[in-house]
């Protein structure tokens, strides 16, 4: 018999070692106990720890739906249990992912970053979660694009009739909290309108045209809420593959052209998304570049069979070599722009601090 699953993945920044660049090995240990706790108790079905950089990944399968009270606890006490190691041992940033001190019932606003889905586990359940760090939400647009929309891309939108139909893209303007749905082929231009401004309108969710769930990522907005920056909002996506889907390879076609994303130091910068295994998740050139790793599950009655770490093949060795020569690049563009976030972006950093110190000295043109 089918079985109705749901996929949650949970994350957050409980502290960085050193600076942000990477996670202390004890956060992955103490978060899995947890987690492991968890499936014992038969509250979940199962459950993979995984991080990028100086963020932890909670992979979690389970039967209670979306929006769990249950589940949104558990991760809330992963990371508290795991931020109590992190101030003991000092790490950088503890804390900088919550905006509350209390659970209220939902993960969601709180400062952890969710994507989740439920649907019927076919009979060949593949899916890949994808986790950035020193990037933002908007990081996916690029990819879920092309993966849904661009026949460049997914041969299968050609040559399998299931596909050709098309797609339909949930889009949220995060900045004014609005939504839109957009079916492709025939909205692909003013979709494109839309997601091309990546600091602003997210692709939340990707469906069939019959509804079902495909991709789902997570926009959460930390420094929006909070009103200065701290750190990123780096992003997590989770896309379903094969069969009605697009292919594993064409899913992860789109990371062989590594495109420019929000995000590198002090969250201030534009950079390539650098594809790496997870062993190569640590950005320390200028804290960057950012890094993207994908992970790939099949689902047997809800257990994570796998990962396996997608990008953990030669075949993205010139990807990374473009993107440290893009990296090159714009580094020596240092602090001006486009190198440097447009001012738009920049209100969400510290630089309003120097420019409010300025004002006074500012005098009128005659
Ligand atoms: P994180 O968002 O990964 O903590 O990075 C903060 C930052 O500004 C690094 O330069
Ligand atoms: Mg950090
Ligand atoms: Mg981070």
């Amino acid at each position: 018999m089918a079985k109705e699953i749901t996929i949650s993945v949970i994350k957050a920044d409980v502290g960085g070692l050193a600076g942000h660049s990477a996670i202390h090995p004890d956060i992955p240990e103490i978060a899995s106990k947890c987690l492991d706790d968890a499936v014992n108790n038969g509250v979940l079905i199962d459950a993979h720890v995984a991080w990028v950089g100086d963020d932890l990944q909670l992979i979690m399968s389970h039967d209670q739906g979306v929006d769990s009270p249950v589940v949104h606890k558990l991760a809330w006490d992963t990371f508290q249990e795991a931020s109590k190691r992190s101030a003991e041992l000092k790490l950088c940033g503890v804390g900088q992912d919550f905006l509350s001190d209390t659970f209220n019932g939902n993960i969601r606003g709180l400062g952890p970053g969710l994507a989740e889905m439920h649907f019927e586990e076919r009979e060949n359940e593949a899916f890949i979660v994808w986790m950035a760090d020193k990037t933002s939400p908007g990081a996916w647009n690029f990819p879920l694009y092309k993966i849904f929309a661009d026949a460049f891309n997914t041969i299968g939108l050609v040559i399998k009739p299931e596909l050709a139909q098309g797609f339909r893209f949930e889009v949220h303007n995060i900045r004014k909290r609005k939504k839109i749905l957009l079916d492709t082929p025939i909205d692909i231009y003013n979709l494109l309108a839309l997601i091309g401004a990546s600091g602003i309108y997210v692709i939340k969710a990707v469906y069939t045209k019959t509804n079902e769930i495909a991709a789902v990522s997570s926009t959460d907005l930390l420094n929006l809420e909070r009103g200065v920056h701290v750190g990123k909002e780096d992003p997590v996506c989770i896309i379903r593959a094969q069969s009605q889907f697009p292919a594993v390879g064409e899913i992860m076609e789109p990371f062989a052209m590594p495109h420019l994303v929000e995000g590198w130091e002090r969250g201030a910068h534009f950079a390539p998304l650098m594809p790496v295994a997870q062993r190569d998740a640590h950005p320390s050139r200028s804290d960057g570049p950012p890094r993207a790793v994908a992970l790939g599950f099949q689902l047997a009655n809800g257990k994570l069979v796998g990962p396996r770490d997608l990008f953990d093949d030669p075949g993205y060795d010139h990807a990374r070599e473009e993107c440290n020569q893009i990296a090159n690049y714009l580094r020596r563009l240092g602090p001006f722009e486009p190198s440097r976030l447009p001012m738009e972006s920049m209100q969400y950093t510290t630089l309003p601090q120097v420019l409010d110190k300025l004002e006074e000295r500012f005098e009128e043109i005659k």
